[in-house]
């Protein structure tokens, strides 16, 4: 059975009061309420509230993700943070491949190929997102796009390395827009995207992977989604800003 896994991704948001502040009444909630039992809870703030961040949450079954790294391990890259840096303040996950980088920072499958290298040389997790956009999806392209997106990048590692990684579904016209898939279209893709597992590395590997979904998840249709067989749970951007919403999320 699969833990269900709750990411929220607070991109470019929150100050260092804010954050703090949500992390304390975050903890202090899911401990009065005992809302963590056989579920993962990741919270992805912004890089310079990483370190209070996992300081606040230590000892605790909560953790932290960076939601970038450069694909070099050092050097001259003025204005980059890498995994040897994170790793150094304990950050153990990082989230790669997402539509908002590959769309606004050009990352292409060659370079995340790259940056899935370096975050395993550091032990990080890879919380690896895939998606197609409105127009692969009008044309009926989402099965070719996801695929090719695995193939070139999750699917050059060796089956030793999968067990670092989640993957998560995010149709690209569903992130911030407040259209989700339906859970029905979110079901066949997750499937689909177990079947390539099942090929590509077997029967045990596929059935561990996590494979979340993400795109305007809220409190109120979280529940549906997370009924699907084949959705391991979400990958939370606008929702996951809110507290209670956050929690209704964890706990549907
Ligand atoms: P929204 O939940 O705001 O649609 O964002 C999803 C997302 O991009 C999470 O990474």
């Amino acid at each position: 059975m699969r833990k269900k896994v709750f990411i929220a991704n607070w991109k470019m948001n929150y100050d260092f009061h804010e954050t703090t502040f949500f992390i304390r009444n975050l903890l202090k909630i899911v401990f009065e309420r005992k809302i963590n039992h056989n579920k993962e809870i990741i919270l992805a703030p912004s890089f310079p509230f990483l370190h209070i961040s996992n300081q606040i949450l230590q000892g605790t079954n909560l953790n932290i993700a960076a939601q970038n790294i450069h694909h070099k391990d050092k050097g001259s890259y003025t204005g980059e943070v890498s995994a040897y840096m994170l790793k150094s303040i304990g950050v153990k996950n990082v989230i790669l491949g997402h539509s908002e980088r590959r769309e606004f920072f050009f990352e292409e499958n060659n370079v995340l190929s790259e940056k899935i290298k370096i975050a395993l040389k550091y032990d990080l997790n890879i919380i690896f997102c895939v998606g197609e956009s409105f127009y692969e999806r009008s044309n009926d392209q989402q099965f070719h796009i996801v695929k090719h997106q695995l193939k070139e990048t999750v699917f050059q590692c060796s089956s030793d390395k999968i067990k670092s990684f989640y993957i998560a579904y995010e149709p690209i016209w569903a992130i911030g827009t407040g259209k989700t898939a339906t859970f029905e279209q979110a079901q066949t893709m997750h499937k689909f995207i177990r079947n390539l597992f099942l090929e590509k590395y077997g029967e045990s590997i596929s059935n561990k992977i996590s494979i979340l979904y993400g795109g305007s998840l809220n409190d109120i249709n979280a529940k549906d989604f997370f009924y699907q067989k084949d959705i391991d749970g979400g990958l939370i951007g606008n929702s996951s800003l809110k507290l209670e919403k956050f929690l209704k999320i964890v706990q549907s």
